[in-house]
């Protein structure tokens, strides 16, 4: 069979440390399973490219993407040298947009071997799924400052929700709660404060929950959805929210299962039109680059997602029961409690799959 062609984008920071770990576990597999992969390295999107060029990508980016049947990225963002919202909008943010990847599929989960930051949790008490917005909503870069520099200065921001946008990933969740045992879905909303999007999405919520009757739908403002993720996390299964909210949520569900260095995300079309794209939660870490010390988990993780999207299911479970029996067994990172680097963390998954 054809090959699945991967764009590899280590960018920024621990992204160019955790991305050889991946690519230690995706030439794991494709030696076991015989999975074919073509891996595409690419060196632009990144701030390094930035200074280099005065962009962050080349005009022909997209051209030089769209054939690719997935992305695998680790992060971008060097704030000491550019500005976040200018290496952001000029890479990963054009990529979740001019490939509509409407989907950020973030998986939160407790594992066995991980201190967990939360009294008298233990691993199969943490195990959801946040689907995120991924294109639009509080995302924008509509409004402006005006008055600028004086007493009066005005700054206005707007928050885009499109029904066809809002639909499709309340649909998206609806599927994955109903593809699930618990027959659950836990919806993010702020209708009580922001009081025009907000009490519409929860009516595009409502509408859409006709098509899914069985399953039961829960509205959590996100003030108090926030306090129950730390409080009972037991209690979720599948949680959609709008893309800030997401936003947040996907750390904060993480963080209540010891470290964001695990969490992966899925950022996907789901039709295929465009080529999906696989990242770490987490971005570029500034504060211990160069260390060697960044948990390579949710960077190996969301390559195994990748492989599951592109219909390497048996890959993909070979990756994560690698990746559940080096956190059972060690080495582990600090973040962690070990101490292991990076490479040793990332060659003992190779190892195990
Ligand atoms: P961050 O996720 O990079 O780091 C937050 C904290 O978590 C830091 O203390 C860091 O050391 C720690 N951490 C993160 N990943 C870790 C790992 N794998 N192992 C161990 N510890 C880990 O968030 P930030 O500090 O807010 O942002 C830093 C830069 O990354 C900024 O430029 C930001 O815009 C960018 N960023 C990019 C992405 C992305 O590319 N998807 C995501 C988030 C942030
Ligand atoms: C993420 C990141 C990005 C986001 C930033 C870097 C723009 O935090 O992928 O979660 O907010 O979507
Ligand atoms: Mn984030």
């Amino acid at each position: 069979p054809r090959p699945h062609r991967i764009a590899v984008i280590p960018g920024d920071g621990i992204g160019k440390e955790v991305m050889p770990e991946a690519l230690r576990a995706l030439d794991a597999v494709q030696r076991k399973f015989g999975v074919p992969l073509e891996l595409v390295p690419i060196d632009w999107a990144s701030c390094d490219h930035y200074a280099k060029t005065g962009e962050m990508m080349p005009p022909d980016w997209k051209n030089q993407l769209s054939g690719m049947d997935a992305i695998l990225f680790g992060a971008v963002g060097w704030p000491a040298t550019v500005p976040d919202h200018v290496s952001l909008w000029g890479s990963l943010l054009k990529f979740r947009r001019e490939f509509d990847q409407y989907i950020n599929l973030r998986p939160v989960r407790l594992f066995d071997g991980v201190p967990c930051p939360l009294a008298g949790r233990k691993p199969g008490d943490i195990d959801f799924l946040v689907v995120r917005e991924n294109t639009e909503g509080e995302y924008t870069n509509l409004g402006g400052v005006m008055y600028a520099g004086t007493e009066r200065e005005i700054v206005l921001q707007e928050t885009v929700m499109s029904r066809h946008g809002t639909d499709r990933v309340l649909k998206f969740a609806f599927e994955q709660a109903a593809a699930r045992p618990r027959q659950k879905l836990d919806v993010a909303t702020k209708s009580n404060g922001i009081a025009i999007s907000m009490p519409w999405w929860d009516g595009r919520a409502d509408a859409m929950h006709a098509n899914y009757p069985q399953i039961a739908v829960e509205k959590h403002h996100i003030d108090i959805l926030c306090a129950r993720f730390v409080l009972q996390p037991q209690r979720f299964d599948v949680v959609v929210a709008s893309n800030l909210f997401g936003d947040i949520l996907s750390d904060l569900g993480p963080a209540c299962t010891g470290t964001i260095g695990l969490a992966p995300s899925a950022n996907l079309n789901p039709e295929r039109a465009f080529p999906s794209l696989f990242e770490p939660v987490h971005g570029s870490a500034p504060d211990i680059y160069g260390q060697g010390i960044a948990n390579p988990v949710a960077m190996v993780w969301s390559a195994a997602l990748m492989l599951q999207f592109l219909g390497e299911q048996a890959a993909h479970d070979a990756m994560l029961a690698a990746i559940e029996q080096v956190l059972a067994q060690g080495p582990r990172t600090r973040d962690l409690g070990g101490q292991a680097s990076t490479a040793e963390m990332g060659a003992a998954i190779a190892e195990r799959i």
